[in-house]
């Protein structure tokens, strides 16, 4: 599967070439637990593959989200925004956007709530490049006077009251990989990055006493304990980043959006792969060696460890479904008529009609991509989940 792959230019392999050189230093005496591997493969600074260069978002990039799908996704998120914003003892009219990617859904929200329905809108980004395009984006489609209520933050902030949004970020943490050694709940080998041949290459390394007991917890909780064998991934960051998130929320809802499954899915007895997907030029392969710092890095989320990660900090669950199930919630269907009744042309009408498909059907975005969703001194339903809650699934 991987050897169709197109070659980069001579400047990407530049690129690549000297991330690779760095890790091969970092690999030089002892192999690196692959969840380093990957934080330096996406995130190195200048050099990492969210840090550096490339295109990444969009048609002309390696991949597509929903944001960039169509502003109607935008438009559903802000109808849901626009509810909690609203509601008696609502929260604050401000919005924090986590990895905010090209700006798209920034610039959807910004375009759909006026100032006086959003007051404030703050993007966490950390990558310069990246907040930089942003910045283009939103001015060239709103203007200058937009930036007033914009601001780029390197860190969380101190507190912060209203909307927090997480699209695909969750997915992006980097992740152990571990391979079962016997049945034994926790029993398995933690997968540990080195040279061999030349090139990186896969080693069995001893799991950390605390991965092994969080790895025997999560098994726990499935009707059979992993057979030895079995690979997959373990979000070993998700828990703290959702924590830290939590200890610094006053009055707000969370809304996290990502591929992923109840845990039991995630860890079902058929996928004895995982789920580790590279992107590159709109190819997903399994190869996470391929090209360091040139292609996108993931795996699917286990939202049952993010609700347990977000009720153990003392956030309420507000509701947890499919993508299409919290779009249709928030009125996806009525938006997409409202846009058809401004076309002139008949094939606008039907791009619009795709782009709904895309984000609603099964077989597209509407079963792969999740919501959940978290209270901080807020816990009235989210009109996302009215009638297509699925929070028993976790
Ligand atoms: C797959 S992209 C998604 C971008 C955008 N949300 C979208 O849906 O188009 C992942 C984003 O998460 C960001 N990211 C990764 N770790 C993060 C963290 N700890 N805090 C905030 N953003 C993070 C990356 O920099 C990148 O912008």
């Amino acid at each position: 599967m991987n050897a169709s792959l197109p070659e980069p230019d001579d400047a990407a392999r530049e690129h690549s070439h000297r991330l690779s050189d760095l890790l091969r230093g970092r690999v030089a005496t002892r192999p690196m637990p692959f969840v380093d591997w990957m934080q330096a493969a996406l995130y190195e600074p200048g050099l990492g593959y969210y840090m550096a260069g490339a295109r990444k978002f969009g048609h002309g990039g390696d991949f597509i989200t929903a944001p960039e799908v169509s502003p109607l996704y935008a438009g559903a998120l802000a109808a849901q925004c626009r509810q909690v914003f609203d509601a008696e003892r609502g929260v604050p009219r401000h919005v924090l956007e986590l990895g905010s990617g090209s700006g798209a859904l920034a610039l959807g929200l910004l375009e759909a709530l006026p100032a006086d329905e959003l007051s404030h809108y703050a993007i966490l980004e950390l990558s310069p490049e990246l907040q930089a395009r942003q910045r283009i984006t939103l001015v060239d489609a709103l203007g200058e006077s937009v930036l007033q209520r914009v601001s780029w933050l390197d860190a969380l902030p101190e507190r912060f009251d209203g909307v927090v949004i997480a699209n695909e970020v969750v997915d992006a943490l980097p992740v152990e990989r571990f391979v079962k050694r016997g049945p034994a709940p926790g029993d398995a080998w933690r997968v540990a990055t080195t040279v061999g041949q030349g090139r990186f290459v896969d080693v069995q390394a001893e799991l950390p006493e605390s991965l092994r007991v969080e790895l025997a917890r999560r098994e726990t909780g499935l009707a059979e304990p992993l057979p030895g064998g079995y690979a997959s991934e373990l979000n070993a960051l998700a828990a703290p980043w959702l924590a830290s998130l939590a200890a610094m929320l006053g009055r707000a809802v969370v809304l996290i959006i990502d591929y992923g499954y109840p845990r039991a899915e995630l860890y079902s007895a058929e996928r004895t792969r995982g789920t580790l997907a590279c992107y590159y030029r709109h190819r997903a392969h399994d190869d996470p060696y391929r090209w360091p710092g040139l292609q996108d890095i993931t795996a699917h989320v286990d939202f049952t460890a993010l609700a347990e990660a977000g009720t153990g900090a003392g956030l309420s669950l507000l509701g947890y479904t499919a993508q299409a199930g919290f779009l249709l919630g928030n009125r996806l269907t009525e938006l997409a008529e409202a846009r058809m009744v401004h076309c002139v042309r008949e094939t606008e009408r039907i791009a619009i009609a795709q782009q709904v498909k895309t984000l609603t059907l099964p077989g597209e975005m509407g079963e792969r991509f999740q919501v959940i969703a978290f209270g901080s001194d807020y816990d009235r339903a989210l009109q996302g989940f009215a009638g297509h809650d699925l929070t028993h699934r976790l």
